[in-house]
């Protein structure tokens, strides 16, 4: 973990909010190449779950919306962390992983304040990090949404929240999506966004923040008919992250207890990934949320948001399926996978093997030489083909080192403008996994690493 928190802050990827003042725990800011790979890994969800198909549209919704959304959610009154507080530190700890850490034992998440209460009075390995003493107060649910009010009176009426989801803007808004566009059930509404969460006990560098981002899509489907779309969608998503290049050996799937599922859930699986800092952990959630969140929402609301199946002249409320990921987690899982640290020829180099299309720069355009006319046909070849995509220009330092540079930021291609450019109208095009050159015209450069990005 070190390895990657000093390798992201010293390539630009990312580094810790507000650091001039010391910084604010669990608050990151995404550098020059992190921005990029956050947007490349936003941009692919998007492409494979709306722009690929028929059956999935947009929509973009408020991070502040209708208090009573929350509370027809159930997130009012069920969305909490179990919290335990050491009477000696005074330190507030999340109940789970204060255990999960002290006895390694993985079976604890879900568990109710009871449940917990007896194992941290039971198991002596349970202890407060801060001063390891055993006198800790009951364990109590700490509700982890973030309270704010709106407008310049402050009182309970002008209480809200902010989003701990994108998927309630995704329910509200299920009838105005129905009435205006020509969607059918099944078909999906997807979404990219912020989402806000107090969490008691943030860590692990990107993994867990109070402020992240979620790609959430809800998928509408005849009730009966849930449980094979289910299967299908835990196909898909697996597909989509293999098909990004991360390793199969570091996916799987994990079924939640039935005794543990939220209270939405009929069942949910987990993507999980094995970071080497804390083993298998989410990347994203698949759940079937059955037709829990559109009744609420018709009970809190008074609208009516049965669907019509005009097929049958019926009416139901449609069951849904959700695939919820999170682009923070999944950038920190390709980071992880990418990285490597290889000898060639002697020489240390440090690359990212990152999927070109998830690569931050696509391409670097180097002239062998700073001098004219080297220079002007390298910087000719830059602007043709800069417009399409990141592409990167460096001139200065040995070819060698210009190289490793790219290497480190993930830079699948480098293109070299060389003295035979000048007479033979070719440069070289050289791949950053094998390292291998090859000499393309020029006029073909920018077909070629089209194709070799898309893959
Ligand atoms: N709508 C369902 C839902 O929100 P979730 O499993 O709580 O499900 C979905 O969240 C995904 O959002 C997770 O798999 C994870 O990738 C991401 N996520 C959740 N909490 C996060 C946090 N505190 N920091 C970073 N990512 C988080």
């Amino acid at each position: 973990m070190d390895k990657i928190v000093a390798f992201c802050k010293r390539r630009g990827f990312v580094y810790q909010s507000s650091e001039i003042y010391g910084g604010i725990r669990s608050s990151y800011d995404f550098g020059p190449l992190g921005v990029e790979l956050k947007r490349n890994i936003k941009d692919e969800w998007w492409r494979s779950m709306v722009h690929a198909r028929e059956d999935v549209v947009g929509i973009d919704t408020a991070i502040i919306m209708h208090p009573r959304v929350w509370e027809a959610s159930g997130h009012v009154g069920c969305f909490n962390d179990m919290l335990v507080e050491s009477r000696t530190s005074g330190k507030r700890y999340r109940a789970d992983h204060l255990i999960e850490e002290a006895t390694g034992r993985d079976d604890v998440e879900g568990l109710s304040a009871e449940e917990l209460d007896e194992i941290i009075q039971n198991d002596e390995r349970v202890k407060d990090p801060a001063d390891g003493g055993r006198d800790f107060a009951p364990v109590r649910p700490f509700n982890l949404m973030f309270e704010t009010h709106t407008g310049p009176v402050r009182s309970p009426e002008s209480a809200a929240y902010l989003r701990p989801e994108t998927a309630q803007g995704i329910f509200v808004n299920f009838k105005n999506v129905l009435q205006t566009t020509r969607v059918k059930v099944p078909f999906g509404i997807a979404q990219v966004g912020k989402s806000f969460r107090n969490e008691i006990t943030p860590g692990n560098f990107i993994f867990r923040t109070r402020e992240f981002e979620q790609m959430e899509m809800e998928f509408f489907v005849e009730p009966g008919t849930d449980e094979d779309w289910h299967e299908y969608w835990l196909e898909q998503r697996w597909n989509w992250y293999t098909n990004l290049g991360l390793d199969p050996e570091n996916l799987r799937f994990y079924e939640h207890p039935k005794d543990k599922l939220s209270h939405y859930s009929k069942r949910t699986v987990d993507i999980e990934y094995d970071f080497p800092f804390r083993g298998w952990s989410e990347l994203e959630g698949v759940a079937n949320r059955t037709d829990f969140d559109l009744r609420q929402h018709a009970q809190f609301s008074g609208e009516n948001l049965e669907y019509f199946d005009q097929a049958t002249n019926g009416r139901y409320y449609p069951y849904v399926i959700e695939p919820a990921a999170g682009p923070d987690r999944i950038m920190l899982a390709v980071l992880v996978d990418a990285y490597n640290e290889e000898e060639v020829n002697g020489e240390q180099r440090t690359v990212l093997r990152l999927h070109p299309r998830l690569a931050p720069v696509k391409a670097a355009v180097f002239p062998l030489s700073k001098k004219e006319p080297v220079s002007t046909v390298a910087r000719e070849l830059y602007d043709e083909i800069k417009g399409d995509y990141r592409v990167f220009y460096d001139e200065s330092g040995a070819i060698g080192r210009r190289y490793r540079r790219q290497d480190e930021a993930g830079t699948p291609f480098c293109v070299t403008v060389d003295f035979d450019t000048l007479n033979d109208k070719q440069v070289t095009i050289r791949d950053r996994d094998s390292m291998e050159q090859e000499r393309v015209p020029m006029s073909e450069v920018r077909e070629r690493l089209q194709k070799l990005i898309s893959g």
